[in-house]
């Protein structure tokens, strides 16, 4: 019998994908995979190199020169542990526009797949559900209000000290909201087979929850 379990999640920036996810995966006792985290790091490599995404041969060189991996919580790219400079907000729109890239795509799905190969996994992001794992058992589409999301986003923000401002964090999160569901290829959208969970009136356990009702 196959009792691996694969769980794709999907949805807009900030509505909670990846803590979520990383609190199932720890229930469960299976792999969790921030597929936003590896657009992110490849975006750091093209900002760090200076090269002309748009170019293909630039674009080709660097992607089969470069290795993105995410273990145990962590992004490294090249080897390097980068997972500390990925939530820059220069490095979040990087990777926002350089997912529009189809090659860039291709690339990661790839990636990806290997990840979840013949493992229990439950990966998050925006074409989990229909391109990373369409096979997956269990497909989720999580959202909340923009509001909601840029709150939230603030007070992690509060948290660590930083300072931020409601209607800039507002503003990204919308502009990264369009661009990732209007993009040609493999814009974000909820399938049909997935559930929806609208967490813009739970907190993060309630969330939890909600989703492993689902899951048997
Ligand atoms: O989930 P995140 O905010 O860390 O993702 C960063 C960007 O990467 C997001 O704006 C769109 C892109 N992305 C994507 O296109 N496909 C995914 N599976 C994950 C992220």
């Amino acid at each position: 019998m196959d009792d691996i379990i694969r769980i794709a999640v999907d949805g807009p920036a900030g509505a909670g994908k990846s803590t979520v996810a990383k609190a199932i995966a720890a229930r469960l006792g299976i792999d969790y995979v921030d597929t936003g985290a590896m657009y992110r790091a490849l975006g750091l490599k093209i900002l760090c190199t200076g090269i002309d995404m748009h170019d293909p041969e630039e674009l080709d060189k660097l992607l089969k020169s470069t290795e993105v991996d995410y273990a145990k919580g962590h992004i490294f790219l090249d080897g390097t542990d980068v997972s500390g400079l990925i939530r820059l907000p220069a490095i979040s729109k990087m990777a926002s526009d350089c997912s529009a890239i189809a090659e860039v795509r291709t690339h990661l799905v790839r990636v990806q797949q290997a990840m979840g190969h013949r493992k229990s996994i439950i990966m998050d992001g925006r074409d989990i559900c229909f391109a990373v794992l369409p096979d997956a058992q269990y497909k989720f589409y999580l959202t909340a209000s923009s509001d909601v999301r840029a709150l939230r986003r603030v007070r992690e923000l509060e948290e660590k000290g930083e300072p931020c401002n409601f209607d800039e964090i507002k503003a990204s999160i919308e502009y990264r909201d369009y661009q990732d569901s209007h993009r040609e290829c493999s814009p974000l959208r909820k399938t049909e087979d997935a559930v929806l969970i609208d967490s813009s009136d739970m907190d993060l356990e309630e969330t939890v929850e909600c989703f492993l009702s689902y899951i048997k």
